[in-house]
């Protein structure tokens, strides 16, 4: 776990999460996989209103304690996100309360803000047109996140694939600073200016996925079938998803993974009493670069997105 502190709130995120960003065409698959995770240890869940996986998360969590598997609902970190549609003070709140109504509960842990950037009206699919396309307004925005806490909606707030830019613009505006900011971290992406940024303005930093995307809409395999990674795995006797997943460790942040195979949930929460040595992390210093989430590629390759996808 790491502390967090928000407000007058002490929060402790759980260092590996599992996310739910592509669910299944079945949701009894997707909560029958949230269960195992809780048997398996986890204790934190990553999702957000555009993922379509807050319902059955809720049922999940909510079917967990009945079953006695965890106590309370308190017992789990839950972060939900804000949709680029709602993206302005007065939308804000209403967006939560959508989403906790999703989840059947009555506040989330963290609250994030989506994506850098609003679009100008509803969006039913992507990509979409250049004119929908918008800067954030961080004042409005943020007024409506920093509502949120007020209210008890979510105990902590924070922002979502931020550069170091806008994150310094959001510092200066902020009555309740920004706490996280979660962002695509792994050997193949290692943000490492970003990244010590974050430490430096005391903002936890979340990586997403720490496993390069493998087998999602916008990923690949350059993670999980890097020369790099397997013979480090090899000489250690662990899997490459498992020398990825330790190397984002060892950058002190927590992070978001997805799998619903019972055996590989095991192998991703195993990763605490080993460590690379340096040998290893200057090897995999010199992993190829390259950003496996690129918003181009989702939104549409908009000027201010291409701005947003080349920068740290
Ligand atoms: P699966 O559900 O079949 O295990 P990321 O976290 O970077 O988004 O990557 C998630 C992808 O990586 C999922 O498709 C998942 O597939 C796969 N994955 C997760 N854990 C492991 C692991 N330990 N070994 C191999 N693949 C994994």
């Amino acid at each position: 776990e790491v502390i967090l502190s928000c407000g007058d709130d002490i929060l402790a995120i759980p260092v590996i999460g599992m996310g739910t960003a592509y669910p299944a065409p079945d949701p009894e698959t997707d909560k029958a996989a949230v269960l195992e995770a809780i048997k398996a240890g986890y204790r934190h869940f990553d999702t957000a209103l555009v993922y379509g996986s807050e319902k059955y998360l809720g049922q999940a969590i909510s079917d967990a304690v009945r079953l006695g598997l965890i106590k309370s609902r308190s017992e789990v970190f839950i972060t939900t996100k804000l949709f680029a549609s709602f993206a302005e003070k007065d939308l804000v709140v209403p967006a939560l309360n959508m989403s906790l109504r999703n989840l059947q509960l009555e506040y989330v842990d963290m609250y994030i803000i989506h994506w850098p950037f609003k679009f100008g009206g509803e969006v039913k699919s992507m990509p979409v047109a250049k004119e929908m396309v918008l800067p954030l307004d961080l004042k409005s925005v943020w007024g409506g996140m920093e509502e949120c806490k007020r209210l008890g909606l979510a105990r902590g707030i924070g922002v979502s694939n931020f550069t170091c830019n806008m994150l310094q613009d959001l510092l200066s505006i902020a009555k309740i600073p920004p706490v996280l900011n979660q962002l695509e971290m792994s050997p193949a992406w290692q943000t490492k200016k970003l990244n010590d940024f974050c430490k430096a303005k005391g903002i936890h930093v979340t990586a997403y996925s720490p496993l390069g995307g493998a087998n999602s809409r916008v990923g690949d395999d350059r993670v999980l079938c890097s020369n790099i990674l397997e013979d480090i795995a090899k000489a250690k006797g662990k899997t490459t998803a498992q020398v990825s997943l330790r190397w984002v460790y060892e950058q002190g942040v927590s992070m978001v993974t997805k799998s619903n195979n019972k055996e590989r949930m095991k192998q991703n929460v195993d990763i605490f009493d080993w460590s690379l040595t340096d040998e290893e992390l200057e090897k995999i210093s010199h992993f190829p670069q390259r950003k496996a989430v690129t918003f181009a590629s989702i939104v549409g390759p908009h000027d201010l997105i291409v701005d947003i996808d080349a920068q740290l």
